[in-house]
């Protein structure tokens, strides 16, 4: 079997060698010329992937990558992983897909499963979608060719999750759509999970990110009422964790990052007001999760107030740029959100990542573009009047950071495990 997945990013990439793995011979196709070429060369541009799992699969004639679209034609099978961010109105951005889906359409023939497993709104896919791939192909979806969609349930950075044994949800646009993407899953996944349509499987992977943006708001809005009474909010869930049912923890941070929690609610709240619906939860959590790094920079400046410091002036290092521990994904990360808030107020900031050793280019950092990670030793981090904590990542020595830093803002309750001094850590 031969299939195309679209988009080799955080999700096409690990997909695609889950296919070879089983035995599928995939084509990956991306219009990012150095990252195809990094793949003929049996590079990685993932941290978490490893150059010897692609090449693996490359010199077994399993993965191949190219940004050549008229490979659909020798396919079975398209999957479509490209982004779906938001546009600066922060309303959804479905330009990738559309896109891909004419690209498609160019070359689809008769029979072809395409299955998109971009995280979107419902009705991307048997309305947007469906339009392009039959305007450009001429072939009538459920009758000429199949059409699913199938959310992505990646979990980077946790190394006991791995894509074959995570369940997979999958709508079909017809009966027969949903059998053919079925077969074509359980090929390289072992749980699929069938629903009954399309948009079942749209709204699953929405409920499922807002599920963690609500409950991620709500211990970020106990935390800082917990504060204000003198209770340690890590404490408060450490215990009620111990409840063997009807609870699951959730942490507080320094706001949302990432490609999907901070976005995806979105997608649903635009669209629930083409029916007259209004989404107040996902609007709460967002206002609650965007107000946090202003509560940092609070936290910061009382700690440096206690020194007789003001921020104008004083040295801050950001310690983790990534959004979550142990990967090398910044997209969105609320550590840009507290280097900017810092500046503004006169710091000079710096940060240090040992995943992260220089800020590339992006759309909305781009003033940060160049900057180099900071070199971990006693003299670097000494000379910082303060250290916030932003990202715990497991490599960085948190009882150095205590013997060489002498104010620590800690938003990840890393310095917990590690002797400090009192007045030394302060949570936020
Ligand atoms: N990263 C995650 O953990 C995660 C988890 C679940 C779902 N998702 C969803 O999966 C989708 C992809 O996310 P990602 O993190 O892999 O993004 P990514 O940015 O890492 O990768 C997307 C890839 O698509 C390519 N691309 C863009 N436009 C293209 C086009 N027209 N044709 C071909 N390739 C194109 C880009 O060059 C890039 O390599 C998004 O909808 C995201 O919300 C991501």
């Amino acid at each position: 079997m031969k299939i195309a997945i679209i988009g080799l990013g955080y999700v096409g990439l690990p997909l695609s060698l889950q296919f070879a793995r089983s035995g599928v011979h995939v084509i990956g196709l991306d219009i990012d010329v150095d990252k195809v070429s990094a793949l003929a060369r049996g590079d990685s541009y993932i941290k978490h992937i490893s150059p010897a799992s692609i090449r693996e699969q490359r010199d077994r004639g399993l993965f191949e990558a190219s940004t050549d679209f008229a490979r659909i034609r020798d396919v079975e099978a398209v999957i479509i992983c490209v982004p779906t961010p938001l546009n600066k109105n922060r309303e959804p951005d479905i330009s990738y897909i559309l896109d891909t889906g004419r690209a498609i359409g160019k070359h689809l023939r008769r029979d072809t499963l395409v299955a998109l497993e971009s995280t979107t709104y419902p009705g991307t896919t048997d309305e947007d979608l469906r339009a392009v791939l039959e305007q450009e192909s001429g072939l009538v979806a459920g009758r000429d060719f199949h059409l699913a969609f199938s959310p992505e349930r990646e979990d980077p950075g946790n190394p006991s999750s791995v894509v074959a044994s995570i369940p997979k949800v999958i709508g079909g646009f017809t009966p027969q759509c949903l059998a053919r993407a079925v077969a074509l899953y359980a090929k390289a996944i072992s749980n699929p999970v069938p629903v009954s349509s399309c948009r079942v499987a749209e709204a699953t992977k929405l409920l499922e990110n807002t599920f963690r943006s609500v409950n991620i708001a709500l211990v970020n809005e106990l935390k800082v009422v917990y504060q204000a009474m003198g209770i340690d909010i890590w404490e408060v869930i450490a215990a009620a964790k111990t409840k063997p049912f009807g609870f699951m923890p959730f942490y507080p941070g320094p706001g949302l990052g990432g490609h999907c929690i901070p976005i995806d609610p979105f997608y649903l709240t635009w669209k629930a007001r083409e029916y007259g619906q209004h989404t107040r939860f996902i609007e709460l959590a967002g206002e609650v999760n965007t107000a946090m790094p202003e509560h940092v920079i609070r936290v910061v400046t009382d700690a440096l107030n206690d020194l007789g410091k003001s921020c104008k002036g004083s040295r801050v290092l950001i310690v983790g740029l990534a959004y979550k521990p142990n990967v090398d994904d910044e997209r969105e990360s609320p550590s840009y959100v507290l280097m900017d808030l810092l500046h503004r107020r006169g710091a000079t900031v710096a940060y240090h990542d040992p995943y992260v050793p220089v800020i590339k280019l992006t759309r909305e950092h781009p003033h940060w573009a160049g900057t180099k990670s900071t070199a971990w030793n006693r003299e670097a981090i000494a000379s910082f009047d303060a250290v916030v904590i932003a990202t715990n990542h497991a490599s960085v020595d948190y009882a150095q950071l205590a013997a060489w830093s002498g104010r620590i803002v800690d938003t990840r309750n890393a310095m917990s495990v590690v002797a400090t001094r009192p007045g030394q850590v302060w949570k936020a």
